[in-house]
């Protein structure tokens, strides 16, 4: 009786928390904000065409041969189709990340160098990024502005966009970037289930929502609403590729708590990634959770504390696969190539 009574105040106990969860429901948490958008280059129509363009154009780099399109896939959300990106270096040191959801970074780059998308596009003096890096798309941003001011549609549509001053190395950078700012995974089923559609989700995926905010951690460090903390950790994801070691955010901050860490990553759309993580260390879903599920990797003496083993069974880590899954948004993984002047 007593156990019988116990069992019941139990399962009042659950009844009343399954309520809390209910009413808990607000998600607005997890709603994804507007992108932030700087005062200098404010988002139109005719640059962010432009922007497509520049970003699908071979043109804007060394022997009119690689364009950002080439490197970061438009058909596997934006990353990298080998596990490092091939430049006109020959295999860099690390994937080429996304650039789903990227608008949001407060800092680029695995390592957090750059300060702007702007920035980032390496056609602004003084700052290197993949049109001018000799080891990727090898540009002399001098001459593809020449080079462009040549091409009379492309000179229409730097008017059409920024008015008298044309093609600069400044304007090249804000269409790329205004472009960027137009790839945000707002119709994913997670997104839309957070806009109210309750059955955007699978039964599975809710269970991994779950898992993600508790057992698993995963929340820890892809903080919402953007899924990133914008911070730098050091997961123990294991050295593959042509580096011995790429020290990461150290270099930048030479702080010896930031050897081996990389920028959290946005997880949207990353469920259709050819490759994952800094180096391209991982090909699935399922190895990110076994990495995740066994502890990272415990002989590597800078990793984070946050990464522990999780203890998920095989049925979780399926849950939380199908929970990943329902971060992608299909548009961004069917992104065409514009007609080019
Ligand atoms: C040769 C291959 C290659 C080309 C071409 C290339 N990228 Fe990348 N991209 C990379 C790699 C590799 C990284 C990561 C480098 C690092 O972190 O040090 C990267 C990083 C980025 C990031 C940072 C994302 C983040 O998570 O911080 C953005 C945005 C980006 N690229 C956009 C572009 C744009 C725009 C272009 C064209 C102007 C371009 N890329 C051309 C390989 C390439
Ligand atoms: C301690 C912070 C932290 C925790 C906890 C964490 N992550 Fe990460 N995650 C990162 C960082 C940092 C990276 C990039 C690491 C690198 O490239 O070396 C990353 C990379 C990833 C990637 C690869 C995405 C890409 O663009 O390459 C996926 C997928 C991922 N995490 C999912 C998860 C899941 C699922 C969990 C929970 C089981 C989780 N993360 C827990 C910080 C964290």
């Amino acid at each position: 009786m007593k156990r019988l009574v116990f069992l019941c105040s139990l399962a009042l106990v659950a009844g009343m928390s399954s309520l809390a969860t209910a009413n808990a429901e607000d998600l607005s948490d997890w709603k994804l904000p507007p992108v932030p958008v700087p005062a200098d280059n404010p988002q139109s129509k005719a640059k962010i065409a432009l922007g497509h363009q520049l970003t699908f154009d071979p043109r804007l780099s060394k022997n009119n041969s690689i364009s950002c399109a080439g490197c970061h896939l438009p058909f596997a959300g934006g990353g990298g189709h080998t596990p490092r990106a091939f430049g006109h270096g020959g295999e860099l040191g690390r994937w080429a990340p996304s650039w789903v959801n990227a608008a949001y970074y407060t800092s680029l780059f695995w390592d957090g160098r750059a300060a702007s998308l702007e920035e980032q596009t390496g056609a602004l003096v003084g700052h290197m990024g993949p049109i001018s890096a000799p080891g990727e798309m090898g540009g002399d941003v001098k001459a593809i502005v020449k080079s462009l001011k040549a091409i009379p549609a492309y000179n229409k549509a730097f008017k059409k966009a920024f008015g008298k001053q044309g093609v600069t190395r400044v304007n090249i950078a804000k269409a790329i970037a205004a472009y960027e700012r137009t790839l945000i995974a707002r119709n994913s089923p997670f997104q839309r289930y957070v806009n109210g559609d309750k059955k955007a989700l699978s039964a599975a995926a809710k269970r991994g929502f779950e898992l993600f905010q508790n057992k698993a951690q995963c929340i820890a460090c892809h903080t919402p609403p953007l899924l990133t903390d914008n911070y730098f950790h050091n997961i123990g994801v294991p050295q593959v590729g042509p580096l011995k070691e790429d020290v990461g955010r150290y270099a930048v901050s030479h702080d010896k708590d930031d050897i081996g860490a990389f920028k959290t990553p946005s997880l949207y759309n990353s469920a259709s990634f050819t490759f994952s993580m800094h180096d391209g260390a991982f090909s699935t879903m399922k190895q990110v959770i076994d990495h995740y599920n066994q502890g990272g990797d415990a002989k590597n003496a800078h990793q984070s504390d946050l990464i522990v083993p999780l203890h998920l069974t095989g049925k979780e880590t399926s849950d939380l696969i199908s929970f990943m899954k329902s971060l992608t948004d299909v548009k961004l993984n069917h992104i065409h190539r514009p007609p080019l002047p």
